[in-house]
């Protein structure tokens, strides 16, 4: 597996990828790898032939009072992981390579940017749209393959690679849990032990509102109260609970009634982390499977 630091050297690694035909694959992390992230690189091995994974804490997409700083980094460590997951390449730039001196782009994205985190993280989706786009530009993948826990960041990339027409098919793959049900993050690892308990909750509410949904309840208002009941009894905040349409993200309104399926979408803090989850109803499985005994669905 080869690691590139430099954006011109790893574009050329990708262009002789393409030259010799091999169909090139792009996985874009943050690092601080988990089982997720090498699902997501697995994925892309049966989709490519040659796996690029990208390592780049991305600064334009943290707030000025967010977790940048110490947003954990072990590059030696996570590429190891990503050859071992079957990686061709790990691409890890500074900061300074991907925003050059005098950078002033930005890739805006409207509405599909603008419920749910949109007003509890303002300019995120922008640093994430804008970063994701440099990586598509720099890679010239086939396929993407990101993470559904990040269920507006993938709506935000199916829109970018629409509104664009970049040549690239996206793929969101599946949430991947802890034994708890627990969604799989990186910063999981800021949670103290009786937060990390605590968020047993998050898919044990998420896990009650689809058993609701698979027995007739269409109401977006109790739905929505069920998830956001089971979570405030542990979290520190809560930033949102809403139903959503899982296209356009738009809020089911309170008296409407969800579709066949529906996004439940949540962000909470415990302590120091805040925490996002989701399923989307009558697609997803429950979180917490009640035929496998306290283990998680992936
Ligand atoms: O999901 C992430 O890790 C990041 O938001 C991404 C897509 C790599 C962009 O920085």
């Amino acid at each position: 597996m080869e690691l590139w630091r430099e954006p011109e050297a790893f574009r050329r690694a990708c262009d002789a990828a393409r030259a010799r035909h091999a169909r090139v694959g792009l996985v874009p992390t943050m690092g601080a790898l988990h089982a997720g992230h090498l699902a997501l690189v697995e994925e892309a091995r049966r989709r490519a032939d040659f796996v690029a994974v990208t390592i780049f804490v991305n600064p334009t997409q943290f707030g000025p009072n967010e977790d940048f700083g110490r947003y954990p980094r072990d590059l030696d460590r996570d590429a190891a992981l990503c050859e071992r997951a079957g990686a061709s390449a790990v691409f890890a730039p500074t900061v300074d390579a991907m925003y050059v001196a005098g950078d002033e782009t930005r890739v805006h994205v409207g509405a599909t940017a603008g419920p749910l985190c949109g007003p509890h993280r303002p300019g995120h989706f922008e640093g994430v749209a804008t970063i994701v786009a440099k990586l598509l530009g720099l890679t010239g993948p086939s396929v993407a393959v990101f993470g559904r826990k990040d269920y507006q960041q993938l709506r935000v990339i199916h829109r970018v690679v629409r509104d664009l027409f970049l040549p690239v098919e996206v793929v969101g793959m599946r949430t991947v849990r802890e034994a708890d049900g627990l969604a799989m993050s990186s910063r999981n690892a800021y949670l103290k032990p009786q937060h990390r308990a605590a968020a047993r909750a998050i898919p044990e509410a998420l896990s009650a509102a689809c058993k609701a949904f698979e027995e007739g309840e269409r109401d977006a208002e109790t739905l929505a109260g069920m998830v956001r009941a089971g979570v405030e009894l542990v979290a520190t905040s809560v930033d949102y609970v809403e139903v959503a349409d899982p296209e356009s993200l738009a809020p089911v309104l309170v008296g409407d009634r969800t579709g066949d399926r529906a996004l439940v979408a949540l962000a909470v803090r415990l302590g120091g982390a805040r925490l996002i989850d989701n399923v989307v109803l009558g697609e997803d499985p429950p979180p917490i499977d009640p035929t496998r005994d306290g283990e998680a669905a992936s």
